[in-house]
């Protein structure tokens, strides 16, 4: 089939080299320059596991290209998805000023003699968004179209393997659909190939699919904002949340799956997807009370070890080197979106600290936001044991796997004082105890070596 992908980022790339290997025709647009520069000379502008042999061979053998030329990729294309951002607009509700802007613009190219097209948003949008979408290409369009909703539900860091085979599609047919049948089976077709393993396809109506999305989300993030406030009830009084998620996970009614106590959510999903959920209930008065207090708990969580780090040193941490491990908002992804690493890190930098920071994939991108805002007060090193050479602590803000056995031994010579604060509960309790370590961890007893 012939797709446009408007807008390249996480989801549209992965959308257009994924669609492109099940031998779709792909063409990419964006309003970024540089990034379509270096997409065209073969460069990934993100770090996603397994996507860079898929877009070199699909680019190679031109069944995904690059332009910032609208019309035509809309010219020819039967399908053009829209993979544009949608952040946080005043009331915490999603700005669709890059979704409607680019249908209006879609909707100018839509003349007479155009052949019938499926718009699909696969941003993450709020309920209404597909009649909105509609309306905004009527305003010019003069052929014929439809609008649908296909929301993604790809994890970065696994974002190729959960797009190649997703658990379910969701795809909302609007009220207004000139033809639901033709719009369904357009996508069945498309999405026959990711589905061979039997998993489901789910169509509904656009209202309900907007909603799944945001729900799926704000469920995952309250499951680990819940987590969180039993990891503080257990360290007030003496438990292991570890443990506590143990014996709950078996518990098939529960699942294990997102239970992990830490030093909450991130990413460019979880907190903005939240805040938008609670935008629309109030809006449509229902209020989504159990999000507010997911939001609030996820907001202190991210400052939860600076009081054990002060109690610890002092509140003037001037003079004192931290060792940083991690950047981004979860492993294997270099996006820093919200990420805790980065208010752990503004923390102790306004408390006089230096930080030394490792992370395999997202110093870089770290650098460019807030590289010079620090100044010399935060340098990056390529090696994550560099960063312990003589630093007063190690804090651990994402869990890499490559952080999950270190050398201990040398880990304890290279640091000052042996302290860690890990953010992320990598290391064992009884390790880090034999090990000779002060280790203060989420929802679990300090270990005072
Ligand atoms: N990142 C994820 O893991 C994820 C997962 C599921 C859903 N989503 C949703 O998908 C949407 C996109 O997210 P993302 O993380 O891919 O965003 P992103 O910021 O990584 O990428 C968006 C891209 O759109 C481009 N763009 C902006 N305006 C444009 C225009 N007018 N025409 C063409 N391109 C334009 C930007 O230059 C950028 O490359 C959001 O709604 C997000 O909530 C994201």
């Amino acid at each position: 089939m012939k797709l446009a992908i408007i807008g390249t980022g996480y989801v549209g790339l992965v959308a257009g080299v994924c669609f492109a290997e099940a031998g779709n025709d792909v063409i990419a647009v964006d309003v970024n320059l540089e990034k379509l520069a270096r997409l065209r000379n073969g460069q990934l502008p993100i770090y996603e596991p397994g996507l860079e042999h898929l877009f070199a061979r699909n680019a190679r053998e031109e069944r995904l290209i690059f332009t910032d030329d609208l019309a035509h990729a809309v010219a020819h294309s039967e399908i053009i998805f829209l993979a544009l951002p949608t952040p946080p607009g005043e009331n915490g509700g999603a700005d669709l000023k890059y979704v409607l802007g680019a249908a209006r613009d879609i909707g100018k190219l839509l003349t007479a003699d155009s052949t019938y097209k499926i718009i699909v948003t696969k941003s993450t949008v709020p309920v209404g968004t597909v009649d909105k979408v509609r309306d905004a290409i009527a305003e010019n369009a003069q052929s014929e179209f439809d609008v649908i909703s296909n929301p993604e539900f790809l994890r970065e860091g696994v974002a190729v393997d959960d797009f190649m085979k997703p658990e379910r599609v969701v795809i909302g047919i609007g009220d207004g659909s000139p033809d639901p049948h033709r719009a369904e089976n357009t996508m069945r077709e498309l999405y026959r190939p990711f589905l061979l393993s039997g998993n489901p396809l789910l169509v509904m109506d656009a209202r309900s699919a907007e909603i799944t999305k945001y729900a799926a989300n704000s469920m995952l993030a309250l499951r680990i904002s819940f987590m969180n406030d039993i990891a503080t009830l257990c360290e007030k009084c003496g438990a292991d949340v570890d443990k506590v998620r143990l014996g709950i996970g078996v518990d098939s009614r529960i699942g294990r799956r997102f239970l992990f106590a830490g030093t909450g959510y991130g990413g460019s999903c979880f907190p903005k997807d939240v805040q938008a959920l609670i935008a629309t209930g109030e809006e449509y008065g229902a209020p989504q009370s159990i999000l507010e207090a997911t939001e609030s708990i996820n907001a202190r969580q991210k400052t939860t070890l600076i009081p054990r780090i002060e109690a610890h040193f002092g509140s003037d941490l001037s003079g004192r080197v931290f060792a940083l491990w991690g950047l981004a908002f979860k492993p294997n992804t270099d996006d820093i979106r919200e990420a805790p690493a980065l208010v752990i890190l503004d923390e102790l930098i306004s408390r006089g600290a230096l930080v030394r920071a490792y992370d395999p994939e997202a110093a870089e991108a770290v650098q460019k936001q807030v590289g010079e805002k620090y100044g010399d007060k935060l340098c990056f090193v390529k090696r994550h044991y560099d960063a312990c050479d003589g630093a007063d602590a190690l804090v651990i803000a994402t869990e890499w796997p490559k952080f999950r056995e270190p050398d201990f031994h040398y880990l304890h010579e290279l640091l000052q004082t042996p302290v860690i604060f890990d953010g992320r509960n990598v290391y064992e309790l009884e390790t880090m105890k034999r090990e000779g370590f002060i280790y203060h961890s989420i929802g679990r007893p300090v270990v005072n070596a």
